[in-house]
């Protein structure tokens, strides 16, 4: 009998320090330790962030392999996160990777975050519960496009087979993720302000207030000048009135939330439009978000779009997807050497090194 592979994996291209093992494609544990420290300095400090992954990272993965219930000696290889993200953060996963690969002389696989997003889709826990929504088919087939959006991406990505994905459109500024923390941040609200904006529009008019929308060409995004618009609004109306946002919150998240997806909406119908593919998938932190995730529902049934959304822990930042990654990379005898480094700026589409 062939033996089984298993590949430990290791994320830490942000703020999450995550390790999970997969045997046979089958997921068996996934530990994500978040970083709290960053929610008092409204953002991720990078510094802060890569200290925390070397506090994290062996408890981590001690307990992936426990969960697993897998002897270390047992693993096939080891894969982890090369980029894109911060470098402090990139390096301990790095280094903790290709230490523990030396350590029991196995192979390493590098893995592209932003291919992990998109794998997400293939992580197949014992639930046997994959990305599944709305109709019977579990995966996508492909060719499909994902939209990655989360805190610092913001694409849409024509998939053609595991391996071979091309970016057809990306943000010029900032990530959708972004533009909902800086948003929340102009509000008081703290970091990440993404879920809170979803949970305080719930209760909220998506029509109360407006603001304009970026004119960027083609499949391109742009947040940065919806920031500053909302940051103007927001400092006229507190001039008027000091209690403008605590009287308006909801209301205010409602609209600013309805913005920006109508923007990553126009978007993605525009890619369906051109390429003529129905199949579509999403991906990354906003891919959470509890309106996005409805609007995608009634255009399914409208436009006949075959819809792909994550499991809820798969859609931020977790181990499990570049345990999938790595799992596909294994099989095509797809390793890394010793050597390699992490790449803060890495490409999707020309493996990018800077
Ligand atoms: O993929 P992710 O965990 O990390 C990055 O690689 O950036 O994405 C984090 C981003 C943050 O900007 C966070 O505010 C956003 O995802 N996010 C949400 C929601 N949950 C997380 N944004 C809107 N609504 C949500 N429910
Ligand atoms: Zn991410």
């Amino acid at each position: 009998m062939n033996q089984p592979i298993i590949i430990l994996s290791i994320e830490s291209s942000c703020d999450d320090t995550g390790a999970a093992i997969i045997k046979d494609g089958k997921l068996l544990s996934n530990i994500i330790a978040t970083q709290d420290i960053h929610k008092s300095f409204g953002g991720v400090v990078p510094e802060l962030a890569s200290r925390a992954h070397q506090q994290n990272i062996i408890p981590v993965v001690d307990q992936a392999i426990k969960k697993a219930g897998v002897d270390k000696t047992e693993i096939s290889a080891v894969a982890f996160t090369r980029g894109p993200g911060l470098m402090g953060s990139l390096i301990v996963g790095t280094s903790f990777a290709k230490a523990f690969a030396l350590g029991l002389k196995i192979p390493l696989i590098e893995v592209n975050h932003m291919q992990g997003h998109i794998l997400a889709h293939f992580i197949d826990n014992d639930t046997s519960e994959k990305s599944t929504e709305i109709s019977s088919q579990k995966t996508p087939s492909f060719p499909f496009l994902c939209l990655t959006v989360s805190g610092g991406h913001t694409q849409i990505v024509l998939v053609s087979n595991f391996f071979e994905m091309q970016i057809i459109g990306e943000t010029i500024d900032d990530a959708a993720g972004e533009a909902f923390d800086k948003a929340a941040k102009i509000m008081g609200l703290p970091y990440p302000g993404g879920p809170l904006i979803d949970k305080y529009a719930k209760e909220g008019d998506t029509k109360a207030f407006k603001f304009v929308k970026p004119k960027v060409p083609n499949l391109n995004f742009s947040f940065s000048g919806l920031k500053t618009g909302f940051m103007n609004f927001i400092n006229n109306e507190t001039a008027k009135n000091a209690n403008f946002i605590a009287e308006n919150k909801n209301n205010i998240c409602a609209s600013i939330q309805q913005t920006i997806i109508d923007i990553l909406i126009d978007k993605l119908t525009l890619a369906a439009n051109q390429t003529g593919i129905t199949q579509i998938a999403i991906s990354g932190g906003v891919s959470a978000n509890s309106s996005l995730r409805n609007t995608l529902h009634q255009l399914s049934e409208k436009l006949g779009w075959k819809i792909f959304i994550p499991k809820f822990e798969y859609c931020t930042d977790n181990a499990a997807m570049i345990a999938i990654t790595g799992y596909y990379k294994f099989k095509n005898n797809d390793f890394t050497s010793q050597a390699t480094i992490p790449l803060p700026k890495y490409s999707l589409n020309n493996n990018n090194m800077i």
